[in-house]
């Protein structure tokens, strides 16, 4: 597996490279927000998905397993991609599912290619939001879906919390009104957004609910380990735990929403 320590620049590298040495990365809702974002792609069998930023192919294997299409998975990262080939092969869905690695700003598909393009909890952390949309509409085939679940402001935090996001994550939520423009500004028909405020118990509970117990303690176990092995994740840890004063306000102002739209 490649060592991504030497690569991290950016704080949504380091990030991902705790998620990818752990094997779970997450969007808010948990599966429950990806059958929202299903039913409203119209994704069913016979049909042909680009799941974008698939992390360890949990979402892409659901699909495949629950709704019977076949699913191209893509991440930036390799060793998201090798944990989500495992994963298929695992559960028994290597035939449906497959997996590489490509940029959602440049991908190796001819155009027109995809029955739907769906993503979660990833274009927040893309800074050139519309033109990753323009090359996901590239590779949709006409009448397919675009849908997206992404963490919005709910209500606009003080700037400190957005500061402490952007430091941390690399990530740059928008409000449910900016991520609905960006889909209208992309020529996408159709336009559905919804919003939903994030319950932090709730989402705890089905992240739980999801993950089996050997699976929790094996991703501890590693990311005890690369915090023993890296400085670099050291560092960030303790960003990341040197919390502004306001934190616990974050639920009054954080959310998600799932935005569709068709070509
Ligand atoms: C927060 S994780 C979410 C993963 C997964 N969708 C889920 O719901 O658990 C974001 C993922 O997006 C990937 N990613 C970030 N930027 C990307 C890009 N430009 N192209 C493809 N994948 C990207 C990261 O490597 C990471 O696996």
């Amino acid at each position: 597996m490649q060592d991504r320590t030497k690569l991290a620049k950016k704080p949504a590298d380091r990030y991902f490279e705790f998620q990818a040495v752990m094997g779970l990365t997450k969007h808010m809702g948990g599966l429950k927000a990806t059958d929202v974002l299903a039913g409203l792609c119209r994704i069913g069998e016979g049909k042909f998905i680009l799941d974008v930023g698939c992390g360890p192919g949990r979402t892409a294997c659901y699909l495949a397993k629950v709704y019977g299409c076949r699913v191209m998975g893509i991440d930036l990262s390799e060793s998201m991609v090798e944990l989500a080939r495992d994963r298929a092969a695992k559960e028994g869905v290597a035939d449906k599912v497959t997996f590489c690695t490509a940029d959602a700003m440049k991908l190796p598909f001819e155009e027109a290619t995809f029955d739907a393009v769906i993503g979660e909890s990833v274009l927040a952390f893309i800074d050139d939001k519309p033109r990753t949309l323009s090359e996901l509409k590239r590779v949709t085939k006409e009448d397919g879906s675009i849908g997206f679940n992404e963490c919005a402001w709910i209500k606009m935090p003080p700037q400190q919390l957005i500061q402490y996001i952007s430091d941390v994550l690399g990530a740059a939520f928008l409000t449910p009104d900016g991520w609905r423009d960006l889909w209208v500004a992309a020529g996408l028909k159709e336009v559905s957004a919804r919003s939903y405020k994030v319950r932090i118990l709730e989402q705890w509970r089905s992240e739980l609910k999801e993950l089996e117990i050997n699976e929790m303690f094996g991703a501890w176990r590693r990311f005890i380990g690369l915090l023993f092995r890296s400085p670099e994740c050291r560092r960030w840890a303790r960003k990341t735990l040197s919390m502004p004063r306001n934190i616990f306000a974050l639920f009054k102002y954080f959310g998600y929403g799932i935005y569709v739209g068709r070509k």
